[in-house]
């Protein structure tokens, strides 16, 4: 895990360039602003593995909500992410979120699952702090490249049939929505039933 942060921390401003050179920001966007539909603007929301906080920069511009909040445990991640926008950034690991049950209508996390070391805790801490609704956002394919680096050793393919059964199995409901453009992007909004 110490290692894993410190890749984080050493590749987070190559990230920040690679989701604006390969047009990620751009499929991410058209992801979020179908999503902004079923957002109520003033509910809460957390963005967990906020990265370098595109998704925040996002969606601060649209949810009038004060409570918008990305957290990860990468300070370098964080670092880019503060410089982007004003919202609210914290550093902690998903696996131990130090909030309350249902501190958040909304719990967002976009392109981490393949990353994520235990998959289970951070659903068990999602599915934990969320009062309302939980989004997923991922690519069918991603990061091709990235099991060529020292990085890929920790990377893995998610398989979301079973994820979304595991969050369906804490009660609750999903449909899937999906953008093609070149990638397909898609998104897996849970409503607590
Ligand atoms: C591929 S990036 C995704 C960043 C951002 N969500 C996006 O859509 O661009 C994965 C992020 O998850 C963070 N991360 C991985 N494991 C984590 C953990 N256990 N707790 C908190 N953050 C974690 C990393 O530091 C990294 O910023």
């Amino acid at each position: 895990m110490d290692r894993l942060k410190e890749l984080y921390n050493y590749s987070a401003k190559e990230y920040n360039n690679y989701m604006q050179r390969t047009g990620n920001i751009l499929l991410q966007k058209l992801i979020l602003e179908k999503i902004t539909k079923f957002l109520d603007t003033n509910e809460s929301l957390i963005d967990i593995g906020t990265g370098t906080g595109n998704i925040i920069y996002f969606l601060k511009k649209r949810i009038k909500s004060k409570k918008i909040l990305g957290v990860d445990f990468s300070y370098k991640m964080i670092k880019i992410a503060n410089k982007k926008t004003n919202a609210s950034f914290m550093l902690t690991d998903a696996n131990n979120l130090p909030f309350r049950d249902f501190s958040f209508d909304n719990v967002l996390c976009s392109y981490c699952f393949s990353f994520f070391e235990d998959v289970n805790a951070v659903i068990k801490e999602m599915t934990r702090i969320c009062k309302k609704r939980i989004i997923l956002i991922d690519k069918e394919i991603i990061y091709n490249h990235i099991p060529r680096t020292e990085m890929g050793k920790y990377w893995h393919r998610v398989n979301y049939k079973r994820v979304r059964k595991l969050i369906e199995s804490y009660g609750f409901k999903s449909i899937r929505i999906e953008v093609r453009k070149n990638d397909t992007i898609f998104a897996i909004v849970f409503d607590r039933e």
